[in-house]
Formats: structure tokens, C-alpha cells, sequence
């Protein structure tokens, strides 16, 4: 069985660079790159999001980290267990902080705190074949940030949720243990973490909009499989969706 690295065994702190994805990707083939390493930065000049998006968080105010996982014993057909990983883990940190709001997984790995995004997560998987070599899981939180324009969701904020000012580096700290104890049932008891990550799916107890294969639509996420493909009830009781690339939520 392979050795379950350490995430934040070694953390790097950058005043500013592109993308903390992009640097992590940079130094992953240096010989004293630890498995597990994190890179964080107060300032990101070229935040990456998923689908091709740009990530804007606000310079000294967000949370911006990445972290590396070398070879982390994962085919191919199951890169959904650690975007679960990881949506779960900021999920239940995020859940505590904000008590009394309602937090929730967006599948497939957006937070949203009372149907605003307030983190977002890029997770980028290099294979040989269909071994693994890493996976680089990148974290951006809205931590203190009071504007964020031209997001597809409405936007939200740790700080807008609490009025509490919080220490960005703190934070990460705070997190770690969360990643930890959700990556460490990731490699010993899959099933498991995907039981919690359906626990805390938004769409799941009651109707929202989803756009399938280009319809708009109601529906409730019943469940997310471990491949990560979701079954969608629509308001007529049948099944309507599978494929992971057909659906996307709409705007609430
Ligand atoms: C998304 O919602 O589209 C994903 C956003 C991911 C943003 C984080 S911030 C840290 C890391 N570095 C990046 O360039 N992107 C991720």
C-alpha cells in the first residue's frame, strides 16, 4: 500500500505569482519537492479556473493554495475521489466557521454557503497510461474579499457570512487536518467519503435549476456515484441524467 503523504508537510509561501496550480506544476519534478508540498500566495496574478475561466480573488484578503500529490495510487476512472476529497474537507472546515449557515457541495466541487459560491477548486491529474504520476489540487477560498464581480454564481465570503476578519496563513493551518482526515479515507475507505460528499450535495433535498444536455430543468441530485456521475430526478419521478459532461447548475 502506498505511503499517505503528508498535506502541508512542507508549505511554501510566495508574496505573489501566476497561479499557485502553475508553480506547483513548475517545482512537482524537483527531487526536493515533497509529496504533499503546498504552495500558497497572497496574491495571484493569473488565477485559473475550471473550464478554462480565470479565478479572481482579492490580493492579501483570499486564500490561494495548491497542493501536490505524487503518485497517488488512483486509475484514471476514478479522478473523481479526490475532487471529493477535497470538496468535503472544505466543506465540513467551512461549515464549522459559518455555523449557522447552510454550506453545501456543488458538484462537482464548487462550496457554496446559503446558494453563494464561496470556494472554488481546480484539481489537475497527470497520468501515464492509466497510472497516475500526480495530482495537483488547488484551493481558492473567499476569505476576507467584500466585492467579487462577474462570477457565473453569486458570490459570497467567509468575512460577508461572519463580519470576522481572518488571517489568511491561519486559515490554511485551520485546514490542513480537514485535508488530511479526508484524503487519508480516500485511500483507505473510498466508499466512505463518498457517503459524507453526498451528505452535503446542494440540490439534493430540494429542487434546483439544472441546465441538461442545453434544457433548463428542476431536479434534485439524489446521488453521485464514485466515478462522480450524478443521477438527476426531474419533477416527473424518472432518472434523467448520467453523463458528467451534460449537466451544469443554473443560476439560482
Ligand atoms: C473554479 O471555480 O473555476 C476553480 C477555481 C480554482 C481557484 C484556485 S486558487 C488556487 C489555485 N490556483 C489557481 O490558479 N487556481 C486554483
Amino acid at each position: 500500500m502506498m505511503q499517505i503523504p503528508e498535506i502541508g508537510s512542507s508549505v511554501i509561501f510566495l508574496d505573489t505569482c501566476d497561479s499557485t496550480n502553475a508553480e506547483l506544476a513548475r517545482i512537482s519534478g524537483y527531487p526536493e519537492t515533497m509529496n504533499g508540498t503546498v504552495v500558497l500566495t497572497y496574491e495571484q496574478t493569473a488565477g485559473r479556473g475550471r473550464r478554462g475561466n480565470s479565478w479572481a480573488s482579492v490580493p492579501n484578503k483570499d486564500l490561494t493554495f495548491s497542493f501536490l500529490i505524487i503518485k497517488p495510487a488512483i486509475k484514471a476512472e476514478h479522478s473523481f475521489l479526490p475532487i471529493a476529497a477535497s470538496a468535503v474537507a472544505v466543506a465540513e472546515f467551512l461549515g464549522e466557521k459559518i455555523s449557522d449557515k447552510k454550506v453545501q457541495i456543488k458538484w462537482p466541487n464548487d462550496i457554496l454557503c446559503n446558494r453563494k459560491k464561496i470556494c472554488g477548486m481546480l484539481i489537475e491529474n497527470t497520468f501515464t497510461g492509466n497510472e497516475s504520476q500526480k495530482t495537483i489540487v488547488g484551493i481558492g477560498i473567499n476569505l476576507n474579499g467584500t466585492a467579487y464581480e462577474n462570477t457565473r454564481f453569486p458570490a459570497t465570503s467567509v468575512f460577508l457570512e461572519t463580519q470576522i476578519e481572518e488571517a489568511v496563513a491561519d486559515n490554511l493551518a485551520q485546514l490542513l487536518p480537514y485535508l488530511n482526515r479526508s484524503f487519508t479515507q480516500m485511500f483507505t475507505a473510498p466508499g466512505l467519503l463518498v457517503n459524507r460528499y453526498n451528505s452535503l450535495l446542494y440540490g439534493k433535498s430540494e429542487w434546483v435549476p439544472i441546465l441538461v444536455a442545453g434544457k433548463n430543468i428542476l431536479g434534485k441530485l439524489e446521488l453521485v456515484d464514485m466515478l462522480g456521475n450524478p443521477q438527476i430526478r426531474n419533477i416527473n419521478g424518472d432518472l434523467v441524467v448520467s453523463r458528467v459532461d451534460e449537466i451544469q447548475f443554473s443560476v439560482v
